[in-house]
């Protein structure tokens, strides 16, 4: 099973957007998948109750034995597990990072976020854990989004497609869906759908060290 969690210090920056939008892609690809809210903000659920589909399974367990409760979804058949994390740092986020496949850290192309990756940035590398950036919520063809994608490019991978600012991501998330179900031909869904295809090439990539439990 790959554990995927996304990570940010900075409040707002996409976490939940992000991590619901990538793992209802991954469920509709027909993979089995599961949804782990660890914010006491409660998003990820409150828009999980919205759904009518099931899928992806949010799934609670304790996170203070964070090895555990993955182990028992894997042997379940889970084969994506998909973490959202609150914007502080708490010790289980360190824990969840130390047995993560792959951190994904959102970050909108703005100098007071680029500022903030740092912290973020500690925590990922503190637990060993291999993280990739995604810009998110980004003004099409804004001097700012260049920038940015230089900034980050510095301190480590970014996937290549920008997950651009679209209403279609609120939209969806009224009804509780995601925007590859809510409306499949539109932009924001082709954007989430490569950046999945990029989160699952370096999943692959790091295939040795991906397992839960590594
Ligand atoms: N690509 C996008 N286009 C338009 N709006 C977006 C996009 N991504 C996120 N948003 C909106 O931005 C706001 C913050 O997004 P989200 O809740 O996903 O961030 P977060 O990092 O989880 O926040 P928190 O740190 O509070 O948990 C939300 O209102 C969400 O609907
Ligand atoms: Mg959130």
């Amino acid at each position: 099973m790959y554990v995927v969690v996304v990570a940010s210090q900075k409040g707002g920056a996409g976490k939940t957007s992000l991590m619901r939008s990538l793992a209802v892609a991954t469920h509709q690809a027909g993979h089995a998948t599961a949804l782990l809210d660890t914010d006491p903000q409660g998003s990820l659920t409150s828009w999980w109750n919205r759904r009518e589909d099931q899928q992806p399974a949010l799934v609670r367990f304790d996170v203070a034995d964070f090895k555990a409760g993955a182990d028992r979804l894997a042997e379940a058949g889970i084969q994506y597990l998909f973490v959202d994390t609150p914007p502080s740092v708490r010790p289980e986020l360190r824990t969840m990072l130390g047995h993560a496949s792959l951190a994904l850290v959102p970050v909108r192309p703005s100098p007071d976020d680029l500022d903030a990756v740092g912290d973020t940035l500690a925590l990922i590398e503190d637990a060993g854990c291999p993280f990739v950036f995604v810009l998110t919520q980004a003004k099409p063809r804004t001097r700012l989004q260049m920038q940015a994608v230089m900034a980050l490019a510095k301190h480590g991978k970014l996937a290549p497609t920008v997950v651009h600012d679209r209403t279609d991501f609120p939209t969806a998330a009224i009804t509780g869906k995601a925007v590859t179900e809510f409306e499949p031909e539109t932009a924001a869904a082709r954007e989430v759908k490569e950046v999945l295809e990029y989160v699952m090439t370096q999943l692959r990539k790091d295939a040795g060290k991906a397992k839960a439990g590594r």
